[in-house]
């Protein structure tokens, strides 16, 4: 690794100290934490009135991001006593930074604030004219690890998503094999509604809240879970904690709020809606803010705010809760799916938090409770798998984690209509996310170390599930679902 930066430092004023003797006299200081004969180096230093000039160059101990600031602060303690001279800034003109990556990577690699160049496996930051926060704050370092990242990634591709089966309930006969999507359009029951939003008429909306009801009889209630209602408008705060707003842009709906609520500012858009009978989108574009974050996505996220930077007490724990008090939205790729993959979904989002060592009690336990409702209740085909976990899947980091029990598993059912030969349906996840958020959020326990799981209930993809597998007559419907669900609503009849 090799770092070579051409920098200035601006004083408050110039002054008549020998600042190129102050600043050998810093040579030591460049060397202080690295082992012996590395550290930071100062190739060069030149002075013209205000600004020193320098070139500082290092190998991977003390870079000269670092070495700079140690500088300056020789230089503020040396001058500001005796001449009352300050470094009022510094400016990197030329940031050269040379490293090896443990594979030549086949594709261009680019990243911001720099000109990525290769030779075999070296590879050859070129940056420009950066200021002093880009310094202080490490970017240098950040940009090593995101070429690092992109290269990694390359070997992962095409390897798929890392996928084990750690169960598979009992094969089933299936006598209904249609795609209840159509069927349910068919019987008006279910209305496509744009992009992947559909309304679900009364009988359908029977079906799934005799889901939930299920689940608050069967899982909610006996685990002592409490209901709370979590933003459904998410603002980069949280994403930027959560991990999220290194990945989510191309599946997330963006909420711009109107640059001002002022009535006149919005005139022409109301005046040319009445005249024409047409939203001039393309007009309000010129009309609205900057994104301030997007519609909720993972759920669980925005829950978190409410614990950030504070110490739980031992005897509010586990805590338990789970939110149902909005959809959730994802932008997904290709043309119309059915009611199993939408963008606008409705998921019981269930969250516990807890000591490390306990974390794994409460998970036992929802697993079980899902067993029942689906082997007793609802009579599923189903298999547990486990997956790269989905947070480390949307953050790009690769691989799964090697801490015991972290991780994601999916619940995934069998699609009759679809046969056996094809993928089966993720319906939901039951995940233990170790200390993501309690460290993303800076949430601490009394005592020891905190953890958290979520699990997430997709009812569309329950819904998709539950009438792919038993269709859509109740006569044909297990027992002690059609006995929760009651007489169905008759449905509205259209002439
Ligand atoms: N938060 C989880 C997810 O986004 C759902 O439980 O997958
Ligand atoms: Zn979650």
């Amino acid at each position: 690794m090799r770092f070579k930066l051409d920098c200035a430092m601006k004083l408050s004023k110039p002054v008549e100290a020998d600042i190129k003797e102050i600043i050998a006299s810093a040579a030591d200081l460049l060397k202080k934490g690295a082992p012996d004969g590395e550290g930071a180096v100062i190739e060069k230093c030149g002075i013209s009135g205000d600004e020193i000039q320098m070139t500082i160059t290092s190998g991977r101990y003390v870079r000269p991001h670092n070495a700079v600031f140690r500088l300056k602060n020789h230089l503020c303690a040396e001058l500001g006593k005796r001449y009352k001279v300050g470094v009022r800034e510094i400016h990197g003109k030329r940031y050269t930074i040379e490293f090896e990556l443990e594979n030549e990577p086949k594709k261009e690699i680019k990243i911001p604030y720099a000109e990525v160049s290769f030779s075999g496996k070296k590879c050859k930051l070129d940056i420009k004219n950066v200021d002093e926060n880009f310094l202080q704050d490490n970017f240098a370092d950040r940009m090593i690890n995101l070429v690092k990242e992109k290269a990694d990634a390359e070997l992962y591709e095409g390897k798929g998503e890392h996928w084990e089966l750690l169960w598979e309930g009992k094969k089933r006969d299936y006598k209904w094999a249609k795609d209840p999507t159509k069927e349910m359009e068919k019987l008006g029951w279910i209305m496509h509604r744009g992009r992947g939003q559909w309304i679900f008429g009364p009988t359908v909306t029977r079906i799934i809240k005799t889901f939930e009801s299920i689940v608050v009889d069967e899982l909610i209630k006996p685990l002592g879970f409490e209901e709370v209602i979590i933003p459904k408008a998410v603002t980069w705060d949280v994403w930027k904690r959560s991990g999220h707003a290194k990945s989510i842009y191309p599946e997330v709906y963006f909420l711009c709020p109107p640059q001002t609520r002022d009535k006149e500012f919005w005139e022409d858009i109301t005046d040319e809606f009445k005249i024409t009978g047409e939203v001039p989108a393309e007009k309000i574009k010129e009309k609205i803010k900057a994104p301030i974050g997007g519609v909720s996505y993972a759920q669980c996220p925005p829950l978190w705010p409410y614990f950030a930077g504070k110490t739980i007490a031992d005897d509010s724990l586990p805590i338990k809760v789970f939110d149902r008090s909005g959809p959730s939205m994802r932008y997904e790729s290709g043309g119309i799916h059915g009611i199993e993959r939408v963008d606008e979904f409705h998921r019981i989002e269930i969250v516990w938090i807890d000591k490390e060592e306990k974390l794994m009690e409460t998970h036992a336990k929802l697993l079980e409770a899902y067993r029942h409702i689906f082997n007793d209740i609802l009579l599923l085909e189903w298999r547990i798998a486990r997956v790269t976990p989905w947070f480390m899947a949307q953050e790009g980091m690769i691989g799964v984690s090697e801490k015991k029990d972290v991780g994601t598993t999916d619940f995934e059912s069998y699609l009759p209509y679809k046969g056996r030969d094809s993928p089966w349906l993720e319906f939901q996840n039951l995940s233990n996310n170790g200390d993501k958020y309690p460290k993303g959020f800076n949430v601490k326990a009394q005592h020891g170390e905190l953890w958290s799981g979520c699990t997430g209930i997709g009812l569309e993809r329950w819904l998709a599930t539950f009438t792919a597998q038993h269709g859509l007559d109740p006569a044909g419907w297990p027992k002690e679902f059609a006995k929760r669900a009651g007489k169905l609503p008759d449905g509205i009849k259209f002439l």
